[in-house]
Protein backbone atom coordinates (compact mmCIF):
# COMPACT_ATOMS: atom_id res chain seq x y z
CA UNK A 1 0.00 0.00 0.00
CA UNK A 2 0.93 3.30 -0.08
CA UNK A 3 3.83 2.29 -3.70
CA UNK A 4 2.53 3.38 -6.88
CA UNK A 5 2.10 0.24 -8.98
CA UNK A 6 4.57 0.38 -12.32
CA UNK A 7 3.47 -1.06 -15.64
CA UNK A 8 6.20 -1.28 -17.50
CA UNK A 9 6.02 -2.52 -21.25
CA UNK A 10 9.21 -4.39 -23.03
CA UNK A 11 8.71 -3.96 -26.86
CA UNK A 12 11.65 -5.91 -27.19
CA UNK A 13 12.82 -6.10 -30.89
CA UNK A 14 9.59 -5.58 -32.73
CA UNK A 15 7.55 -3.34 -34.74
CA UNK A 16 8.30 -0.20 -36.98
CA UNK A 17 8.66 3.31 -36.78
CA UNK A 18 4.80 3.51 -37.96
CA UNK A 19 3.71 0.89 -35.35
CA UNK A 20 5.77 2.28 -32.50
CA UNK A 21 4.25 5.55 -32.78
CA UNK A 22 0.58 4.54 -33.65
CA UNK A 23 1.25 2.30 -30.42
CA UNK A 24 3.04 5.40 -27.59
CA UNK A 25 -0.11 7.21 -29.47
CA UNK A 26 -3.01 4.63 -27.99
CA UNK A 27 -0.87 4.13 -24.65
CA UNK A 28 -0.45 7.85 -24.38
CA UNK A 29 -4.14 8.68 -24.85
CA UNK A 30 -5.25 5.46 -22.11
CA UNK A 31 -2.82 6.52 -19.32
CA UNK A 32 -5.39 8.79 -18.06
CA UNK A 33 -8.02 6.24 -17.51
CA UNK A 34 -5.83 4.58 -15.07
CA UNK A 35 -3.96 6.54 -13.62
CA UNK A 36 -3.19 4.60 -10.57
CA UNK A 37 -0.54 3.06 -12.25
CA UNK A 38 2.55 4.34 -13.49
CA UNK A 39 2.49 3.72 -17.45
CA UNK A 40 6.17 3.07 -19.16
CA UNK A 41 7.19 1.59 -22.22
CA UNK A 42 10.28 0.73 -23.29
CA UNK A 43 10.97 0.66 -27.30
CA UNK A 44 13.75 -0.58 -29.42
CA UNK A 45 16.25 2.17 -29.49
CA UNK A 46 15.34 3.88 -32.82
CA UNK A 47 12.32 4.33 -31.69
CA UNK A 48 13.43 5.79 -27.89
CA UNK A 49 13.41 9.41 -29.14
CA UNK A 50 10.55 9.91 -31.96
CA UNK A 51 8.53 8.11 -28.97
CA UNK A 52 9.51 10.31 -26.04
CA UNK A 53 8.79 13.27 -28.27
CA UNK A 54 5.55 12.32 -29.11
CA UNK A 55 4.36 11.01 -25.65
CA UNK A 56 5.97 13.97 -23.70
CA UNK A 57 4.58 14.38 -20.20
CA UNK A 58 2.02 11.57 -20.83
CA UNK A 59 4.06 8.55 -20.23
CA UNK A 60 7.62 7.83 -19.41
CA UNK A 61 9.94 5.93 -21.52
CA UNK A 62 13.00 3.62 -21.13
CA UNK A 63 15.67 2.22 -22.94
CA UNK A 64 15.98 -1.83 -22.94
CA UNK A 65 19.43 -2.04 -21.97
CA UNK A 66 22.65 0.08 -21.95
CA UNK A 67 26.43 -0.05 -21.65
CA UNK A 68 28.51 0.41 -18.40
CA UNK A 69 31.18 3.47 -19.57
CA UNK A 70 30.48 6.65 -19.96
CA UNK A 71 31.86 6.67 -23.85
CA UNK A 72 34.17 5.13 -26.17
CA UNK A 73 35.28 2.57 -28.84
CA UNK A 74 32.12 0.13 -27.90
CA UNK A 75 30.57 -0.58 -31.31
CA UNK A 76 26.87 -0.99 -31.62
CA UNK A 77 26.21 0.32 -27.72
CA UNK A 78 24.37 2.85 -26.36
CA UNK A 79 25.23 5.08 -22.83
CA UNK A 80 22.87 5.70 -20.39
CA UNK A 81 23.55 9.19 -20.74
CA UNK A 82 22.71 9.26 -24.46
CA UNK A 83 19.11 7.49 -23.15
CA UNK A 84 18.64 9.86 -20.85
CA UNK A 85 19.38 12.61 -23.46
CA UNK A 86 16.22 11.37 -25.92
CA UNK A 87 13.91 11.49 -23.01
CA UNK A 88 14.18 8.27 -21.47
CA UNK A 89 14.28 8.11 -17.34
CA UNK A 90 14.30 4.15 -16.98
CA UNK A 91 16.54 1.60 -18.06
CA UNK A 92 15.36 -1.86 -17.95
CA UNK A 93 18.91 -4.19 -17.18
CA UNK A 94 20.00 -7.77 -17.20
CA UNK A 95 16.73 -9.15 -18.91
CA UNK A 96 17.17 -12.88 -19.25
CA UNK A 97 17.21 -12.52 -23.18
CA UNK A 98 20.63 -10.29 -22.52
CA UNK A 99 21.84 -12.55 -20.45
CA UNK A 100 21.17 -15.49 -22.72
CA UNK A 101 21.85 -13.65 -25.89
CA UNK A 102 24.90 -11.74 -24.93
CA UNK A 103 26.49 -13.65 -21.91
CA UNK A 104 25.49 -10.85 -19.79
CA UNK A 105 26.87 -11.96 -15.79
CA UNK A 106 25.74 -10.41 -12.30
CA UNK A 107 28.96 -8.04 -12.58
CA UNK A 108 28.09 -6.14 -16.04
CA UNK A 109 24.80 -5.87 -14.84
CA UNK A 110 25.57 -4.15 -11.75
CA UNK A 111 28.19 -1.99 -13.66
CA UNK A 112 25.60 -0.72 -16.12
CA UNK A 113 23.40 -0.47 -13.14
CA UNK A 114 25.55 1.74 -11.63
CA UNK A 115 25.94 3.34 -14.97
CA UNK A 116 22.46 4.05 -15.25
CA UNK A 117 22.26 5.94 -11.80
CA UNK A 118 25.44 8.12 -12.53
CA UNK A 119 22.93 9.05 -15.27
CA UNK A 120 20.31 10.00 -13.82
CA UNK A 121 18.45 6.65 -14.99
CA UNK A 122 16.41 4.79 -13.08
CA UNK A 123 17.90 1.25 -13.79
CA UNK A 124 15.05 -1.92 -13.81
CA UNK A 125 16.89 -5.19 -12.94
CA UNK A 126 15.68 -8.34 -14.24
CA UNK A 127 16.45 -11.45 -11.99
CA UNK A 128 14.90 -15.06 -12.26
CA UNK A 129 15.14 -18.75 -12.13
CA UNK A 130 15.68 -21.04 -15.57
CA UNK A 131 13.42 -24.17 -15.57
CA UNK A 132 15.52 -26.59 -14.49
CA UNK A 133 16.28 -24.41 -11.84
CA UNK A 134 13.18 -24.11 -9.96
CA UNK A 135 12.32 -28.03 -10.66
CA UNK A 136 15.65 -28.22 -8.52
CA UNK A 137 14.16 -26.19 -5.93
CA UNK A 138 16.94 -23.34 -6.34
CA UNK A 139 14.74 -20.57 -7.63
CA UNK A 140 14.83 -18.85 -4.37
CA UNK A 141 18.31 -18.86 -4.16
CA UNK A 142 19.11 -18.43 -7.77
CA UNK A 143 17.34 -14.92 -7.39
CA UNK A 144 18.38 -13.82 -4.37
CA UNK A 145 22.25 -14.61 -5.28
CA UNK A 146 21.14 -12.49 -8.67
CA UNK A 147 20.40 -9.66 -6.81
CA UNK A 148 23.15 -9.31 -4.58
CA UNK A 149 25.51 -9.76 -7.91
CA UNK A 150 23.28 -7.20 -10.17
CA UNK A 151 22.64 -4.30 -7.57
CA UNK A 152 24.91 -1.93 -6.73
CA UNK A 153 24.99 -0.28 -3.55
CA UNK A 154 22.93 2.72 -4.66
CA UNK A 155 20.40 1.20 -5.98
CA UNK A 156 17.97 1.83 -3.16
CA UNK A 157 18.52 5.49 -2.63
CA UNK A 158 17.92 6.46 -5.99
CA UNK A 159 14.87 4.07 -6.06
CA UNK A 160 15.48 1.23 -8.21
CA UNK A 161 12.85 -1.24 -9.48
CA UNK A 162 13.27 -5.02 -9.66
CA UNK A 163 11.32 -7.02 -11.96
CA UNK A 164 11.06 -11.11 -11.08
CA UNK A 165 11.09 -12.95 -14.33
CA UNK A 166 11.09 -16.83 -14.04
CA UNK A 167 12.63 -17.46 -17.68
CA UNK A 168 10.10 -20.13 -18.87
CA UNK A 169 7.52 -18.06 -18.20
CA UNK A 170 8.85 -15.46 -20.76
CA UNK A 171 6.42 -15.34 -23.74
CA UNK A 172 5.35 -19.22 -23.32
CA UNK A 173 1.96 -18.19 -21.72
CA UNK A 174 2.78 -20.02 -18.88
CA UNK A 175 2.96 -18.27 -15.10
CA UNK A 176 4.22 -19.66 -11.75
CA UNK A 177 0.98 -20.52 -9.23
CA UNK A 178 0.12 -17.47 -7.40
CA UNK A 179 1.94 -18.88 -4.27
CA UNK A 180 5.21 -19.87 -5.77
CA UNK A 181 5.13 -16.05 -7.26
CA UNK A 182 4.26 -14.33 -3.95
CA UNK A 183 6.99 -16.39 -2.36
CA UNK A 184 9.47 -15.65 -4.51
CA UNK A 185 8.32 -11.85 -4.17
CA UNK A 186 8.74 -12.25 -0.09
CA UNK A 187 12.10 -13.58 -0.67
CA UNK A 188 13.02 -10.36 -2.88
CA UNK A 189 11.78 -8.02 -0.23
CA UNK A 190 13.56 -9.44 2.62
CA UNK A 191 16.91 -9.14 0.78
CA UNK A 192 16.13 -5.71 0.14
CA UNK A 193 15.00 -4.84 3.44
CA UNK A 194 18.13 -6.91 4.38
CA UNK A 195 20.99 -5.05 2.32
CA UNK A 196 19.32 -1.61 2.03
CA UNK A 197 17.09 -0.85 5.28
CA UNK A 198 14.24 0.71 5.23
CA UNK A 199 14.59 1.61 1.54
CA UNK A 200 14.57 -1.83 1.14
CA UNK A 201 10.99 -1.79 2.17
CA UNK A 202 9.51 0.75 -0.51
CA UNK A 203 11.44 -0.18 -3.65
CA UNK A 204 9.42 -1.62 -6.47
CA UNK A 205 9.38 -5.31 -7.68
CA UNK A 206 7.77 -6.00 -10.54
CA UNK A 207 6.27 -9.85 -12.03
CA UNK A 208 7.22 -10.29 -14.90
CA UNK A 209 6.39 -13.52 -17.48
CA UNK A 210 2.87 -13.92 -19.67
CA UNK A 211 0.97 -10.99 -18.09
CA UNK A 212 -1.58 -10.94 -19.87
CA UNK A 213 -4.82 -8.63 -19.02
CA UNK A 214 -6.41 -12.14 -18.07
CA UNK A 215 -3.65 -12.75 -15.29
CA UNK A 216 -2.91 -9.60 -14.48
CA UNK A 217 -6.14 -8.65 -11.29
CA UNK A 218 -4.56 -11.86 -9.59
CA UNK A 219 -0.94 -11.59 -9.66
CA UNK A 220 -1.02 -7.50 -9.27
CA UNK A 221 -3.03 -8.33 -5.77
CA UNK A 222 -0.17 -10.82 -4.33
CA UNK A 223 2.13 -8.66 -1.69
CA UNK A 224 5.27 -7.33 -2.51
CA UNK A 225 4.06 -7.47 -6.57
CA UNK A 226 4.05 -3.41 -7.04
CA UNK A 227 3.75 -3.80 -10.82
CA UNK A 228 4.19 -5.58 -13.92
CA UNK A 229 7.06 -6.14 -16.68
CA UNK A 230 5.06 -7.29 -19.67
CA UNK A 231 6.39 -8.37 -22.99
CA UNK A 232 3.90 -9.56 -25.51
CA UNK A 233 0.86 -7.96 -24.11
CA UNK A 234 2.64 -4.76 -23.94
CA UNK A 235 2.58 -4.74 -28.19
CA UNK A 236 -1.60 -4.12 -27.83
CA UNK A 237 -2.58 -1.04 -26.24
CA UNK A 238 -5.25 -2.33 -25.53
CA UNK A 239 -3.92 -5.24 -23.62
CA UNK A 240 -1.44 -3.13 -22.17
CA UNK A 241 -3.86 -0.86 -20.64
CA UNK A 242 -6.13 -3.54 -19.40
CA UNK A 243 -3.32 -4.64 -17.35
CA UNK A 244 -2.90 -1.07 -15.82
CA UNK A 245 -6.55 -0.74 -14.94
CA UNK A 246 -6.06 -3.90 -13.09
CA UNK A 247 -3.10 -2.63 -10.87
O1 LIG B 1 10.27 -8.12 -20.29
C1 LIG B 1 9.21 -8.76 -20.42
C2 LIG B 1 9.18 -10.17 -20.23
O2 LIG B 1 10.28 -10.82 -20.76
C3 LIG B 1 7.87 -10.86 -20.35
O3 LIG B 1 7.56 -11.18 -21.68
O4 LIG B 1 5.13 -10.90 -21.33
O5 LIG B 1 6.02 -11.79 -23.49
O6 LIG B 1 6.11 -13.17 -21.39
P1 LIG B 1 6.12 -11.80 -22.01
Amino acid sequence: PGVRPLIAGNWKMHGSLAEAAALAGAVRDGAAGVAAAELLVCPPFPYLHPVAIQVGAGLAVGGQDCHAAVKGAHTGDVAAAMLKDTGATYVILGHSERRADHGEADAAVRAKAEAALAAGLTPIVCVGESEAQRLAGEAEAVVTGQLGGSLPEGFAAAGGVVAYEPVWAIGTGRTPTEPDIAAIHAAIRANLVQRFGEAGGTLRILYGGSVKPGNAGAILALPHVDGALVGGASLVAADFLAIAAAA
